[in-house]
C-alpha cells in the first residue's frame, strides 16, 4: 500500500489517497482543537491512541451490525477506511445534558435525558456548527428523507451498544458525536469514535474522561483517555 495525495487536512486528522481504489489513509494526528478550531494544542500520543482506540470501538459496532469505513490499522497512528462521499451533518446523541445543550437551554448540567436526545448540527467551523434540523437538511438537499431516517437509526443503535459497553468499564457514555457518508449507494459510518468526539464520566465520581479535560485545562488529557483504553482492555502500543 501506498500513500499518496493529501487530500485533507482536518483539525486532527489528516486524509491520504492510497494506490487502491476507493481507499484512504486516515492519519490521526497529535493535534487537539476545541472551540471551532479557536483553542489549539499538541498532545504527545493523541494520534496512536486515538487511532488504536478508534479501531476497537469501530470494530465492535461492525460486529453488532453497523457499518463502517473502517478496513484495518496499518500503523500505530494510520488506519485504512473505505472513501466516503461525506453527508455535511454531525449526528450527535446525549443520554445526560452537558455542554452546548446547557448553554442554549439553560438546563442543568448532567441532567438523565429519557429518552435520549437525537440533534443535528451542520459541519461548517466558520459558523460555528450550528444547531438544524430534518427540515433544513431537506431544502438544502444535504441528505434526502431516506438518508436522514438511516443516519438517525444508526446513530440510536450505536447508543445502544456503546452505552453497556462503557457502562461495564463503569463510565457512562454522556453524549457523543457521529458523522455518516456513502459508499456504492449505501450508508456507512465514517470518520471516529474516540474520547476526542464524545464525553465519558466516570460512574462513581463523575470525573471527566474526555475532550473536556483539554477544553477546560483539567490537565491529564491523553493519560485520561487511555484509563479510558484500559478499563474496555484496549492494548496501545506507543512505539
Ligand atoms: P475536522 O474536519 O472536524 O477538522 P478531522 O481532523 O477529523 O476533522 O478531519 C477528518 C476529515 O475527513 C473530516 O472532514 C471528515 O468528515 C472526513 N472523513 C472522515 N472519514 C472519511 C471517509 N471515510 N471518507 C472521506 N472523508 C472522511
Ligand atoms: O463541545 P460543545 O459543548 O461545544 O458541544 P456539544 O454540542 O455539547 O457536543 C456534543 C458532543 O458532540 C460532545 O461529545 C462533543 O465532543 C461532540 N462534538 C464533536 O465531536 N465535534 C463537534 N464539532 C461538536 C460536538
Amino acid at each position: 500500500m501506498e500513500k499518496q495525495k493529501l487530500i485533507a487536512q482536518g483539525k486532527a486528522k489528516s486524509m491520504y489517497e492510497t494506490d487502491m481504489a476507493k481507499t484512504l489513509l486516515m492519519e490521526f494526528r497529535d493535534d487537539a482543537s476545541a472551540f471551532d478550531g479557536k483553542k489549539i494544542s499538541a498532545l504527545n500520543n493523541k494520534g496512536k491512541v486515538n487511532n488504536q482506540f478508534n479501531a476497537f470501538i469501530l470494530n465492535k459496532l461492525e460486529e453488532e451490525g453497523i457499518e463502517t469505513h473502517f478496513i484495518k490499522t496499518i500503523s500505530n497512528n494510520e488506519s485504512l477506511v473505505k472513501r466516503l462521499d461525506m453527508f455535511p451533518i454531525e449526528c450527535v446523541v446525549r443520554n445526560r445534558a452537558t455542554g452546548s445543550l446547557c448553554r442554549r437551554l439553560g438546563v442543568e448540567d448532567g441532567l438523565i435525558l429519557e429518552p435520549p436526545l437525537f440533534e443535528f448540527f451542520l459541519k461548517n467551523d466558520q459558523l460555528g456548527d450550528p444547531l438544524i434540523n430534518e427540515n433544513h437538511i431537506l431544502s438544502f438537499k444535504w441528505a434526502n428523507q431516506e438518508e436522514i431516517d438511516a443516519m438517525k437509526s444508526m446513530t440510536f443503535k450505536v447508543n445502544q451498544i456503546l452505552r453497556q459497553l462503557f457502562d461495564q468499564a463503569n463510565l457512562i457514555l454522556v453524549d457523543y458525536k457521529l458523522e455518516f457518508g456513502k459508499f456504492e449507494n449505501k450508508i456507512l459510518l465514517g470518520d471516529e469514535f474516540t474520547p476526542d468526539g464524545c464525553r465519558l464520566w466516570d460512574k462513581d465520581t463523575l470525573e471527566k474522561l474526555d475532550k473536556d479535560r483539554f477544553r477546560q485545562d483539567l490537565g491529564d488529557v491523553i493519560e485520561s483517555y487511555q484509563e479510558v483504553a484500559n478499563r474496555l482492555g484496549i492494548q496501545i502500543n506507543l512505539d
